[in-house]
């Protein structure tokens, strides 16, 4: 039987996948955060297969949350310790789920949130399990991405959460949509007389996005191995960042306007095809840990977009994204048509150049605008300048995103997590470039991929994030 959404804040917090690494690296520190802003509240329940104690347990947390911070308050992470419990087993035994019942009911939690820190292989388990003990019928389910490997199978897992829970109980994480970065994209095109008006095709000639990572997959070979790039951060992170790039405004801040509106970006949006993706592998990937032999997994994609819209129609949005690349940044760069030379300028052609918007929607995240000032001397010379606004500094610090999206789940809150149609939405997107694998070309560690993926962006170049001024990029 289907669940019903429960409005209010929840009162539990049970953790599937309590002692592995999403937990450690990113949740644990997140409710600590909660805990010392005094948000969390709430009793945690982890689950887990591991044999460990309470103790252990506990241990692992103030482990996980010292690894996170310098200086972290001991009294409020032993304050969280001791709200926190474990409940141990095999997710496939039906034991395990009583036992979680029978803590739930002595906790006297009435809404809890289940969250699914788990190898995706297990949700269908989990959920059917929870569900035969009554735990879905009013409770939350927060499921952690990959969420699904295609069309097919995200299809068929929507239909399977469907089965036991209705749409507003099931939270789809993508943890991007916590970023107050990305966010902002949607306050700083909306809450600006300037941008609006030129924020379409007859002023846009194209948008760039950039996500590098200098890492390659040290530690999460075998996972990254099944999973590639493009599935990995394009398909949803970066997907999602072009929606709140492209979108028209929506006309109310919940969750169903904000939603309908980037499903509206994803279905004007063409299926990625063959000619439009690069694929990259980096030298040395095949000796991870955990890869197989002759893999041809990418760890870099680059590709064409091409929304058909009144807004959009003829604008490229270049995407690319890689793992041991020359720096970390995530940017989004929006590109206007160039000006038409100065009449005035003595020195002749060329004109100023393009102005550009660039978001800096990772570390040191923030905007730059480029636009032209006059060059010094006799001359009527332009010269392009940078206007740039650091957020950190300008705005005060900001909540890490899976903080902000903990406290959105347990409070019933969808806006920052994925509907079914939009996911279904952005798979079809990627589908064409599943099934027609194409050739993966070697790039050399530090590089920036593959040099075809310059031949994507036609006559232009792809802009270098602003943190690799010294990088050279095809
Ligand atoms: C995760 C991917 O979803 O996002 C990782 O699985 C990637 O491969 C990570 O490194 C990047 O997140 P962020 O917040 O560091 O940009």
């Amino acid at each position: 039987m289907t669940g019903r959404a429960a409005a209010g804040r929840a009162d539990a917090l049970v953790l599937f996948g309590a002692t592995g690494d999403l937990a450690k690296r990113k949740l644990f520190p997140a409710l600590y955060r909660m805990a010392e802003r005094g948000h969390l509240g709430v009793p945690i329940i982890g689950v887990s297969r591991s044999d460990w104690t309470d103790d252990d347990f506990h241990r692992h947390v103030f482990d996980a949350v010292r690894t996170a911070f310098d200086d972290p308050d001991e009294s409020t992470i032993r304050s969280m310790c001791e709200h926190l419990h474990l409940v141990r087993g095999d997710y496939a035994d039906s034991n395990v789920f009583v036992d979680l019942a029978a803590a739930l009911q002595s906790l006297g939690a009435r809404l809890p949130v289940h969250y699914l820190a788990i190898p995706p292989g297990m949700f269908p388990t989990v959920v059917r399990s929870l569900a035969d003990v009554g735990l879905t019928a009013t409770s939350r389910l927060v499921v952690e991405k990959p969420f699904g490997r295609d069309l097919q199978s995200a299809e068929s897992l929507n239909r399977l959460l469907h089965q036991h829970l209705a749409e507003e109980q099931i939270f789809r994480i993508d943890h991007y949509l916590g970023k107050e970065s990305v966010e902002d994209l949607l306050v700083f095109r909306f809450a600006n007389t300037l941008l609006e008006p030129l924020w379409n095709r007859n002023y846009i000639e194209s948008v760039q996005l950039t996500m590098a990572e200098p890492m390659g997959v040290e530690g999460r070979g075998s996972f990254y191995d099944s999973v590639g790039c493009l599935r990995d951060v394009v398909q949803n992170h970066l997907l999602q960042v072009v929606a709140l790039l492209a979108m028209e405004p929506p006309v109310g801040a919940d969750a169903k306007h904000l939603t309908d509106e980037k499903l509206k970006v994803f279905s004007a949006m063409r299926p990625i095809e063959a000619d439009s993706i690069v694929r990259g592998q980096y030298d040395g990937y095949l000796d991870e840990d955990g890869v197989a032999a002759g893999s041809t997994t990418e760890t870099y994609v680059a590709t064409r977009l091409l929304i058909e819209s009144w807004r959009w129609s003829g604008v490229p949005f270049y995407v690319r994204a890689g793992k041991a690349l020359p720096v970390s940044a995530t940017e989004a760069v929006v590109k206007f048509r160039e000006p038409p030379a100065m009449l005035f300028n003595e020195s002749g052609p060329p004109g100023p150049a393009a102005n550009v918007v660039r978001f800096r929607l990772g570390k040191a995240d923030g905007v730059t605008f480029t636009l032209n000032a006059k060059q010094p001397g006799r001359d009527l010379d332009s010269e392009p300048v940078d206007i740039a606004v650091d957020f950190a500094a300008a705005l005060g610090e900001r909540a890490e995103a899976y903080e902000r999206l903990l406290d959105d789940a347990l409070d019933g809150d969808p806006r920052r997590f994925g509907r079914y149609d939009v996911v279904e939405e952005t798979w079809r997107i990627v589908q064409p470039a599943l099934d027609h694998r194409g050739p993966v070309h070697r790039y050399p560690r530090g590089s920036w991929g593959p040099g075809s993926a310059g031949d994507l962006v036609g006559l232009g170049s792809w802009y270098l994030p602003s943190t690799a001024t010294e990088a050279i990029s095809p």
